[in-house]
Order: structure tokens, then sequence, then C-alpha cells
């Protein structure tokens, strides 16, 4: 497997660009380190890997996930496995995979240590891990971690309705679910990772959509940390990490 690179790069992007571009960046990822044995982390209604690419590229694609109603959402076509991923017992076999990736998982686990850990152990040396997940301390999930989950979840409804059945609303506790800070990059490489690309974004245009005078000061906040990058209030980030 041809590695990306051996700087670490650490970037900050309007939030826009984490949603427009996630499948680009994903598939790119995989395609330029020949990644072929592939596990989808809580992929489970959704899995993130169209079936014509994984057959295009030839690849070996598991999507992983801890409930199996939700694994039970996506097409038949897909090979699925129901697992705790953060279980502090997991035991997954062989080390496997080249790349390993979850979207919107990473703040639902109790416990990122365990997270991080478990998918280092599932990955061949050299392999990838690749993360998608909202950040602290950006509003909008700062509220969401220190209310109540009913309370959120009406929240949701009026802020950002979407169809609960295909996209359903989990208890979040955003456990090591950072920007790029030095803290946050010293654990994961505590962990025998390397921090390969590191992207945080910023904003959040969509939930404010709706509010004009606070979009727009929310707006002004955007353009300020994107010219004076802080990583304690990214709103998102992306995460390539490499085993060593
Ligand atoms: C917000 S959904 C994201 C689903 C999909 N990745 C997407 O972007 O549409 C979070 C998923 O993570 C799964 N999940 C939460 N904790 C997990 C764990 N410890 N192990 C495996 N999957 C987990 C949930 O069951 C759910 O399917």
């Amino acid at each position: 497997m041809q590695p990306v690179t051996r700087e670490r790069s650490i970037r900050y992007l309007p939030s826009e660009t984490a949603w427009d571009g996630w499948s680009d960046f994903l598939q790119k990822t995989i395609v330029d380190n020949g990644s072929k044995v592939i596990c989808d982390v809580g992929g489970g209604a959704n899995p993130q890997l169209p079936l014509e690419f994984v057959e295009a590229n030839g690849i070996d694609y598991t999507v992983l996930d801890i409930s199996q109603s939700e694994l039970d959402k996506a097409p038949a076509q897909y090979h699925k496995i129901c697992a705790d991923v953060a279980a502090k017992d997991f035991a997954f076999g062989e080390a496997k995979f080249d790349l390993i990736f979850s979207k919107m998982v990473a703040e639902h686990v109790k416990s990122a240590r365990n997270f991080h850990t478990n998918i280092r152990n599932m990955l061949k040396p050299g392999g990838l891990s690749v993360h998608f997940f909202p950040t602290l301390y950006t509003l909008p999930f700062t509220v969401n971690r220190l209310i109540p989950e009913s309370l959120s979840s009406a929240i949701l409804n009026v802020v950002a309705p979407r169809n609960r059945y295909q996209f359903d609303k989990f208890p979040a506790y955003y456990d090591w679910c950072r920007g790029p800070t030095k803290r946050q990059i010293n654990r994961l490489e505590g962990l025998g990772y390397e921090v390969v690309d590191y992207v945080g974004f910023y904003g959040h245009a969509s939930y404010y959509r709706r509010i004009p005078p606070v979009r727009v000061l929310h707006n002004m906040k955007t353009a300020f940390l994107l010219r004076n990058p802080m990583p304690t209030f990214t709103s998102f980030a992306y995460l390539i990490l490499r085993k060593v």
C-alpha cells in the first residue's frame, strides 16, 4: 500500500466543504492508497461507499455497526457485521484491513480510546483510519452534549428536520471529538498512530438558515476563524491516521 504522504497536514476550511466534499475525499483517499480491504465503522443504515464504486475498484467492503436494526435498513448486497467497535473486549480476529473509516460515528462512542485502539488492531501495519466527525467546542454540539437527549432531539426537529427512519439521532458523547489541538494529536499518536491529515472545518450555516441576524453574525465569526484558525473552535473535522 502506498502512503499518502510522510508529512502531517493541518488545514482549515468552511463547513459546507466538509459535507459536499466527503465522498470525494474518502474515495480519493481509497484510490490514491490502493486500499482494497475496507471497513465502514458505524455505517449502519447508510454505507458510505456505493456498490458501483466497490465493484469498480475490486474492494472487499464490510459495514460494521452496533445496531442490527440500523444495518437492516441498508441494502442487502452489503456485507454487514453487528459489533460494538468501542467495546473494551472487542476481538475482531486478524488485522486485515487496509483502511477503516467512519462518518458521524466518533461522537457516539463512549470511549474514544477504545474506539481508536480497536480500529488500530483491525488495521494492517501502515493501514489508514479515516474519520469525519463533529467537534467541540462549537456552540451547537457543546449544547447538545450538555442538555438531555429528549430536548436536543426536539431542537433538531426544528433547526434541521430529517427523515428519522434513515437518519436517526443517536446519543452523542463527543469523547476526543476535537479539532487539531496539540492535546488531541498527542493522544492519537500515543495510541500508535501517525496523524497524516487533520482538516478542521468552521461554521454551521445550515443550522442558522432560518434566523437571519444570527446567521449574519455566525458567518462573520466563521470568516474570522478561517482567517485566524483556533483548533478549539472547529465545528467538524476530517482525520486521516496511519497505523505505525
Ligand atoms: C449518526 S449514525 C451514522 C451512520 C452513517 N455512518 C451515516 O453517516 O449516515 C451513527 C451510527 O453509528 C453506530 N454506532 C454507534 N455506536 C457504535 C459503536 N460503538 N460501534 C459500532 N457502531 C456504532 C450507530 O448504530 C449508527 O448507525
